[in-house]
C-alpha cells in the first residue's frame, strides 16, 4: 500500500515504509549491495543525529590524514551527509561503493531487515544511534515541513501516522528493536548509542567510538586534547556554521532541491518535544513506547 500525508508519498515494503520515489533504489540494496567484512555502517532511524554521528565518525576515523585545523578538511567543503555515503542513496550509488577502498565508512537509514544478510554473517561493524522517540518525532515533523511538497503538515496528523508506524523507515520501534537485538547478538561488532548520551557526554562517546572503529585514541592524543577537538569541531554550532552546511542540498530528478543541508540543523536539544506536544500526546507516545519495547530491555 501507498500513503499520502507526509512530505512525499510512502510505500510499504517488507513491513517498512519507504519514500515511494526511492523504493527502487532501496529495494536494490538487499540484492545488490555487496558488504565487506571490514565495512563500518552508521545506521540510524531518521532525525536521530545521523549528520552528527557521520561528522564524528569521519573526523575520528580520518584524523591521521586530515587534521581538523587543515584548510583541506573534507568537512569544510562537503556536508557530513555526503562525506559518509548512504548505501544505495545520497552519494552512495551501489557501483560507486564498489570502487571505495576498504575499510569503507558507510551509512543507512534502512532497517537491518532490508540490508543483505551478509552484513551480519560477515561481521560488519555497525554503529546504531537512536533517539528518544518524542524528540525524534518533533524533529521529523519540522523537517517534513521544510522539504517536499510545501504544504503544511499538521502536528496531530503527523503524530497519528508516526504512532501507527507510518513514517519513512518506520515503524520506528521495529527499526530500534532490530538493531537493539543485533547489538545483543553481536556485542563486539554492533555499538548501540543514544543521541542523549552524545549530548550529555560527547567526550566519552568519542573515546568509545574511536576504540570501536579500531582507531583508539593514543595517550599522546589524549594529552593533546584530540577528543575535545573532535567534539568542538562537530558541535551543533560549529557544523551549522560551515559553508558546506549552509548552502546546497540533496537534489531530485529535474534538479529541484529536495533537502536543504541547512534543514539538518534545527535546534539540537534534548527534550524539545515539550515545546510542541500536548500532555495527552506525550502520554500516548510514552504508553506506545512502553508497550512496543516491553521485555526488550530497551527503555526510554
Ligand atoms: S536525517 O535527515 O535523518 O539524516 O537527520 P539527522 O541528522 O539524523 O537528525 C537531525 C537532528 O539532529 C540535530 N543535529 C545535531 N544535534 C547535536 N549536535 C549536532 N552537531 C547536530 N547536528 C544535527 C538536528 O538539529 C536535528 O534535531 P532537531 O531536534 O530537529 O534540532
Amino acid at each position: 500500500p501507498t500513503r499520502e500525508g507526509w512530505s512525499t508519498p510512502l510505500t510499504l515494503h517488507n513491513q517498512c515504509w519507504l519514500r515511494s520515489h526511492m523504493l527502487g533504489k532501496f529495494m536494490a540494496v538487499r540484492d545488490n549491495f555487496r558488504p565487506r567484512g571490514d565495512d563500518i555502517i552508521l545506521a540510524t532511524h531518521p532525525k536521530s543525529g545521523t549528520t552528527w554521528l557521520k561528522a564524528l565518525a569521519f573526523s575520528i576515523f580520518n584524523r591521521s590524514r586530515c587534521s581538523l585545523d587543515n584548510d583541506n578538511h573534507p568537512l569544510l567543503t562537503t556536508t557530513p551527509q555526503k562525506v559518509v555515503p548512504f548505501i544505495g542513496a545520497v552519494g552512495g550509488d551501489l557501483d560507486y561503493l564498489e570502487t571505495l577502498p576498504s575499510p569503507r565508512l558507510l551509512s543507512t537509514h534502512l532497517p537491518l531487515s532490508l540490508l543483505p544478510p551478509a552484513v551480519s554473517t560477515l561481521g560488519c561493524r555497525v554503529v546504531y544511534l537512536c533517539r528518544e522517540p518524542k524528540d525524534a518525532f518533533v524533529s521529523r515533523w519540522h523537517f517534513e515541513n521544510k522539504i517536499g511538497k510545501g504544504g503544511p503538515i499538521g502536528l496531530e496528523d503527523a503524530f497519528d501516522m508516526f504512532c501507527q508506524g507510518c513514517s519513512a523507515f518506520g515503524p520506528f520501534w521495529e527499526h530500534y528493536l532490530q538493531y537493539w537485538k543485533e547489538s545483543s547478538a553481536r556485542p563486539r561488532e554492533v555499538l548501540f548509542l543514544r543521541y542523549e548520551e552524545l549530548v550529555s557526554d560527547p567526550l566519552e562517546v568519542v573515546r568509545k567510538l574511536a576504540s570501536f572503529l579500531g582507531v583508539p585514541l593514543t595517550q599522546e592524543e589524549e594529552d593533546g586534547g584530540v577528543a575535545q577537538q573532535v567534539v568542538s569541531f562537530c558541535s551543533f554550532d560549529s557544523l551549522r556554521n560551515l559553508d558546506a552546511n549552509k548552502a546546497g542540498g540533496v537534489e531530485r530528478a529535474g534538479g529541484k532541491v529536495f533537502i536543504q543541508f541547512s534543514s539538518l540543523f534545527r535546534k539540537g536539544k534534548v527534550g524539545d518535544w515539550a515545546n510542541h506536544m500536548s500532555k495527552e500526546m506525550a502520554e500516548k507516545m510514552d504508553r506506545l513506547v512502553e508497550d512496543k519495547f516491553k521485555g526488550s530491555g530497551l527503555v526510554f
